[in-house]
């Protein structure tokens, strides 16, 4: 029945695929001329980009580039940092999205087609490139993508047949000593869209200020990082990062500059605080509370399973994560990872605290390590300010190769339901999936009223479990994608019936995702996102709304015609 309905809707779309219940797709007669595609460059002073792929230097029948032998040996090593990938308007970081097109890692010989990459980009930077690029996608019924640094895990920053609202060259700082407003007196950051955490974090550091950022440098600070929640390590000390916006600047579908806060607009902010990126309109800037810089311990641990049984050594793993509840009430976050070989924590911080603290609250771990005789290697560091400790203890993230899902483990399954819970890993790790844990405490402080997943607030761990990615076997991929949906994800799931998932650390097939990412704001969000963007311009997948869209074989985008079915 399921299946018969799906056929449904995908016949239904196709045979009208140049109807308006379809964005308009390169080979339909609806896309517009070139002399079209030129005008509207001229329109936008020139800032119009036609995609060249970036893997397209490593394949001799390629329409954009020539193969180059060296290019492609340049290009395969640095293919894992995410500058490879955030300098240009079009390559997705999560390797799946690419759809093994112009992938670099094939033989030269392999197809390089554009096919699910974005066709063109707008390099913006101001508030009438982006209503310059809303008018011509409505116009000519594109697709529109936002583009800022292709981070995004579940492919929303990216799509076939797309026109790109890139915003990485909004690069505007400002650090505001003492930002009023009826319900925040202090000092704040005000970043244009396209601002990196290195770039803020710099910024704040420069007058002594710290930040809520991720643990990824690159990530984008104004961007799905902090429209989705944010976590990081300063995310237990003052909160979630969608829980420090005071206000954002947005254009919304109509072209119209909206301010959203508290005061102006506030369901839009309301909305826009940790309801998703890529939904309600496009984010020009944001304005972000600062705080004063703070004396930081840090720790990294790294041990073994190495000459332990497996008992001893997921035993240790207990200890270790059960150990962090105090810690993470106490302002400290842990950023660790397990697979069946090794766990390590990279790193523990108590922003605020102090050495012997921290090294109080490991020692039970350490003792246990000692005690059996495993080799691990542990380093702990007393920091004058956050800044020093995160460049001394944080390494650079690569970009993730893995394909990933995630859930929120709540406080009660940590403190009472451990066993199972590490039981549960330890089946996880015997995959071979990694599993990676940000324990933390989301709601120390006054939690505002904004759409951050209410499960946040509940956990001490948000959990990203990743298996391979396999750049040369799709079918190798698919069926990790399946063993993540249909196994890995449901032993925790089984444990945490209440809780949800991160809705940027999340499996693109979670079932039911509406209610998982959003839980009980779903219907708000969904009434919010209709109010400001009736005609359904902004579509990210599992975003509010994107229920009403389907994605064709060839990436085409299709409204699901409810009434036909
Ligand atoms: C290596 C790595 C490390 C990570 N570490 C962390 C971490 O420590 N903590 C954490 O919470 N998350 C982390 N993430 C997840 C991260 O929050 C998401 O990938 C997030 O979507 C990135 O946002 P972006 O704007 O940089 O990326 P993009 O992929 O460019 O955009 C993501 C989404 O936001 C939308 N969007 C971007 N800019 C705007 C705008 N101006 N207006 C409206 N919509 C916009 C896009 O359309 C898309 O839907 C990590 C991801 C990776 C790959
Ligand atoms: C847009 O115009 C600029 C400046 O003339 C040019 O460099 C660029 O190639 C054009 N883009 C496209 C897609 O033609
Ligand atoms: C080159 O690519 C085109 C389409 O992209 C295809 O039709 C053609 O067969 C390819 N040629 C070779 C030699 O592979
Ligand atoms: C992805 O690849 C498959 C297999 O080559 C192809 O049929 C499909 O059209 C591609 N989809 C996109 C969006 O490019
Ligand atoms: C995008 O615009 C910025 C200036 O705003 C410029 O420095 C950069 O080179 C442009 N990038 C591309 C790829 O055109
Ligand atoms: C685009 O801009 C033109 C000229 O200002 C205007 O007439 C038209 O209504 C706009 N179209 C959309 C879809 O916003
Ligand atoms: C900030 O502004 C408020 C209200 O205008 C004022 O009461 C306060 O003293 C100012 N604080 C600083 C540090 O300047
Ligand atoms: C601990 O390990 C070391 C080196 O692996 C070994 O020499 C030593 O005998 C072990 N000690 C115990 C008590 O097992
Ligand atoms: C732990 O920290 C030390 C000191 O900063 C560093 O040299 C080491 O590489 C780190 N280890 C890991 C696994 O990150
Ligand atoms: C990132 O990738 C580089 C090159 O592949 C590698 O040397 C480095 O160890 C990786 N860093 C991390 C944190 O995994
Ligand atoms: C754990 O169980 C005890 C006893 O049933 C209960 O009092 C406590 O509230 C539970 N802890 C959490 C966090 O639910
Ligand atoms: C870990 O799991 C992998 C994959 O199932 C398996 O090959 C490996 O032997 C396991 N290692 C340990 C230490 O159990
Ligand atoms: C691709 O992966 C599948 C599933 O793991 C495996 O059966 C197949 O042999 C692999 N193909 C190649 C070419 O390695």
């Amino acid at each position: 029945m399921v299946g018969l309905i799906s056929f449904l809707v995908v016949f239904l779309s196709v045979s009208s695929s140049t109807a308006s219940t379809c964005r308009c797709f390169p080979s339909d007669p609806c896309w517009p001329s070139p002399q079209q595609w030129d005008d509207f460059n001229t329109t936008i002073n020139g800032k119009l980009i036609a995609t060249t792929p970036l893997g397209s230097v490593c394949h001799t029948n390629n329409t954009f580039t020539t193969y180059s032998e060296s290019a492609c040996a340049s290009l395969r090593s640095i293919w894992d940092y995410p500058s490879t990938h955030y300098t240009t308007s079009s390559s997705p970081m999560a390797p799946w999205f690419t759809n093994f097109s112009c992938n670099p890692f094939l033989a030269d010989i392999a197809p390089c087609a554009i096919g699910p990459l974005v066709r063109y980009a707008v390099n913006a930077t101001s508030a009438t490139d982006y209503q310059q690029t809303l008018n011509f996608t409505q116009t000519h019924n594109i697709r529109l993508v936002i583009r800022n640094t292709g981070h995004d895990y579940l492919g929303k920053s990216t799509g076939a047949g797309a026109l790109a609202l890139w915003t990485h060259h909004l690069k505007d700082i400002e650090i505001i000593s003492n930002y009023t407003s009826a319900s925040y007196t202090g000092p704040a950051i005000k970043v244009g869209a396209g601002v990196q955490f290195f770039e803020a974090m710099a910024a704040a550091h420069e007058e002594n200020f710290v930040l809520v950022g991720g643990n990824c440098q690159s990530v984008g600070y104004a961007g799905g990082y902090t429209q989705g929640g944010g976590h990081g390590q300063l995310a237990s000390k003052f909160g979630l990062a969608a829980d420090q916006v005071l206000e954002w600047e947005v254009v919304t579908a109509d072209g119209e500059l909206l301010t959203a806060s508290p005061a102006q607009n506030a369901d839009l902010y309301w909305a826009l605080c940790g309801g998703g990126g890529g939904t309600y309109g496009v984010v020009l800037s944001m304005t972000s509370k600062v705080y004063p810089e703070l004396r930081t311990t840090t720790a990294n641990l790294t041990f073994s399973a190495e000459g332990v049984t497996r008992s001893v050594y997921w035993g240790v793993v207990e200890r270790f994560v059960k150990g962090l509840l105090p810690l993470t009430d106490a302002g400290g976050v842990a950023i660790w990872e397990a697979t069946n070989a090794s766990f390590t924590v990279t790193p523990v911080t108590i922003p605020g605290g102090t050495k012997r603290q921290l090294e109080a609250w490991l020692a039970p771990t350490i003792k246990l390590l000692r005690g059996y005789n495993m080799s691990y290697t542990y380093n702990i560091g007393e920091f004058p300010t956050f800044w020093e400790s995160y460049a001394a203890m944080n390494p650079m993230s690569n970009v993730t190769e893995a394909q990933i899902g995630g859930r929120m483990i709540p406080r009660t399954t940590v403190e009472n339901n451990s066993s199972a819970l590490i039981a549960a890993f330890r089946t996880i790790a015997d995959y071979g999936a990694a599993i990676s844990g940000v324990s933390m405490n989301a709601s120390r402080n006054a939690v505002p009223d904004n759409a951050v997943n209410p499960a946040w607030r509940d956990i001490a761990i948000d959990i990203v479990l990743g298996t391979t990615f396999d750049y040369y076997n799709r079918t190798a991929d698919l069926q990790n994608q399946r063993l993540m949906t249909n196994v890995l994800i449901p032993l925790l799931t089984a444990l945490t019936p209440d809780s949800g998932a991160y809705l940027n650390e999340a499996d693109i097939h979670q079932p039911n995702w509406q209610w998982v990412f959003y839980r009980n704001n779903y219907a708000t969000l969904s009434a919010i996102k209709d109010k400001y963007d009736p005609n359904q311009v902004f579509y990210a997948r599992t975003g509010v709304g994107s229920e009403r869209w389907t994605e064709l074989k060839d990436g085409r985008l299709c409204q699901v015609n409810r009434s036909s079915i």
